[in-house]
């Protein structure tokens, strides 16, 4: 087992994924695992890894099974154990009203957002069990709230990220009290990434409103305070504050 704080990553190759291994890895006391689906092309990972040595690049494209069970393999052999399992990878590429959302984009959305996320959380569970306070941390979207209410014609995205909040909530019923987890989304903003620089471009907007600095100290600072008790089954935006499903 190890003693250091296990942190697992997904989706780490750029974005606000590589943004939080570049502050998580600077931490003494962890040991960082970190997802790409193609860590033969991940330089800035590899760049980070050569200046820390508390990183390991682990190939996971998350909509695989057989890829989440292969990581999980690895993690358990490595370390015995995860304390935080941030499941950070997803997709958003069309923005579009439902009459012009093509049923295959809903499809594509979905399979990343949401099947590819419960694959991860079912592949490292046991390994989530096996520590004494685990942390299950969904990196969401408010574009993904019913209860907001949101004018975004995002229809594909939002509706995999309104099922991935379910299974966030669900994870939290089953295991909460049986398995001491803390199970919440949260947030991130809206940063220039990739990801998020298409709906800067689409809603006309000078630049992002959040700085891919910031939104990752809120989204760690968040982490850092979580408990079962406080914050599990709870949807949260970067900033600290409570949103509504
Ligand atoms: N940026 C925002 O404004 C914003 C706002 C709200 C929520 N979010 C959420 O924040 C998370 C990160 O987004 P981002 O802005 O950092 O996006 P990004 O810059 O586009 O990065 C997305 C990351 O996810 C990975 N990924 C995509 N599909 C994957 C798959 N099937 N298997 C494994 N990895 C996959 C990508 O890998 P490759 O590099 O190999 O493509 C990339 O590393 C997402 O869940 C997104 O919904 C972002």
């Amino acid at each position: 087992m190890a003693a250091k704080t296990v942190y697992v990553v997904t989706g780490t190759n750029r974005g606000i994924g590589l943004g939080l291994v570049t502050e998580l890895v600077k931490r003494k006391d962890a040991l960082v695992f970190a997802t790409a689906r193609n860590p033969d092309k991940a330089d800035a990972l590899h760049a980070l890894a050569k200046e820390h040595d508390n990183l390991e690049i682990v190939k996971l494209e998350t909509t695989s099974e057989a890829e989440s069970q292969a990581a999980a393999a690895l993690v358990k052999e490595k370390a015995g154990r995860v304390d935080y399992l941030i499941a950070n990878a997803g997709i958003a590429n069309l923005i579009a009203p439902i009459l012009d959302t093509p049923v295959q984009k809903l499809r594509e959305h979905f399979e990343v957002n949401t099947v590819g996320t419960q694959l991860t959380f079912q592949a490292f569970a046991p390994l989530l069990f096996a520590s004494p306070s685990p942390h299950f941390v969904v990196v969401s979207t408010t574009v993904g709230s019913i209860g907001m209410k949101l004018p975004l014609a995002m229809t594909a995205y939002g509706a995999s990220k309104a099922a991935l909040n379910f299974l966030t909530a669900q994870v939290a019923v089953e295991h909460g009290d049986q398995n001491n987890l803390a199970a919440y989304a949260i947030s991130p903003g809206l940063v220039g990434t990739d990801l998020g620089n298409q709906a800067v471009a689409h809603f006309g907007m000078a630049e992002a409103p959040v700085k891919l600095e910031q939104s990752v100290a809120g989204v760690l600072g968040i982490v850092d305070k979580a408990t079962r008790e406080s914050t599990g089954g709870r949807f949260w935006d970067y900033t600290g504050d409570e949103l509504q499903w």
